[in-house]
């Protein structure tokens, strides 16, 4: 074995270096997804304080830091850990998926990729395709996506963005958080045992963990779509 072979450098081209890409990368977005859902639960103390957060989002870390200068920092974490993530992710289920080939029947049972894999690749891509359309919606504001997108006017965008279009776009959110729910579902359960955590003493507490962030994250978010639904906020 080379020392090259022991470096860091060649830890992503181990199975052991993918898996812990992913870990690492997916707790980077969970802890994006519990702060965005705290934020996005302001709604319920109406427009002015939601508009607020939305602003200070755009402020944060001033006099020092310039307009926005953070709010980039976060946007480029978020894009380096989704790289890697979704890298990782392909190259560890079309490794599976080829050495169903190569092996016997035997072991080639335990090697399928079975449903929590799939649901994990194809739930992955939905959540791929759900950010895309998510951006256009509600940060780029695209004409015919969003009917009415103001610029400076988050709690607007989203009233009218869940409103619009007969709740296609407040259904094509819910479908979405189902979709993230199920992926962090056994997201977590697989990042506590790259990680070394799920230890038999300590499994139920992993277990509840992991359910306590599948559907606490999308009810948490659910809320909003559901309240404009229902005219709840308006
Ligand atoms: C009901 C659910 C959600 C609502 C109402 C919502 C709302 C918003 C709004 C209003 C913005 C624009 C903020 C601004 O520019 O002022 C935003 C940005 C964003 N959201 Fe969500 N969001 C939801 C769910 C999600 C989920 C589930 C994800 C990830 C899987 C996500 C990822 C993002 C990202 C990456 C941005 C861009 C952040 C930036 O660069 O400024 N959101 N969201």
């Amino acid at each position: 074995m080379s020392v090259r072979d022991l470096s860091i450098v060649a830890l992503p081209q181990t199975t052991v270096g993918k898996k812990v890409i992913m870990a690492l990368s997916g707790a980077i977005w969970i802890g994006y997804l519990l702060m965005h859902m705290y934020g996005n639960l302001k709604i319920f103390t109406g427009p002015e304080h939601f508009n607020e957060y939305a602003a200070g989002l755009r402020t944060l870390g001033a006099p020092i830091f310039g307009y926005a200068n953070l709010l980039w920092v976060a946007r480029i974490v978020l894009i380096l850990s989704f790289v890697p993530h979704v890298w990782a992710g392909l190259v560890l289920y079309f490794r599976k998926r080829k050495s169903r080939g190569t092996t016997n029947y035997v072991q080639r049972k335990s090697l399928r990729a079975g449903p929590a894999t799939l649901t994990m690749v194809f739930g992955g891509i939905a959540i791929g395709l759900f950010i895309i359309y998510h951006l256009l919606h509600f940060t780029f504001g695209v004409t015919g996506i969003h009917p009415d997108f103001r610029a400076h006017d988050a709690y607007h965008n989203v009233i009218i963005g869940f409103t619009s279009y007969a709740y296609i776009p407040a259904i094509i959110y819910l479908v979405g958080l189902v979709a993230v729910g199920f992926h962090l579902y056994h997201g977590a359960w697989s990042m506590w045992q790259t990680l070394g955590l799920n230890n038999k003493a300590y499994t139920g507490l992993w277990r509840g963990l992991a359910w306590l962030l599948a559907l606490g994250i999308p009810l948490g978010f659910a809320l909003i779509p559901i309240a404009v639904i229902f005219g709840i906020v308006s």
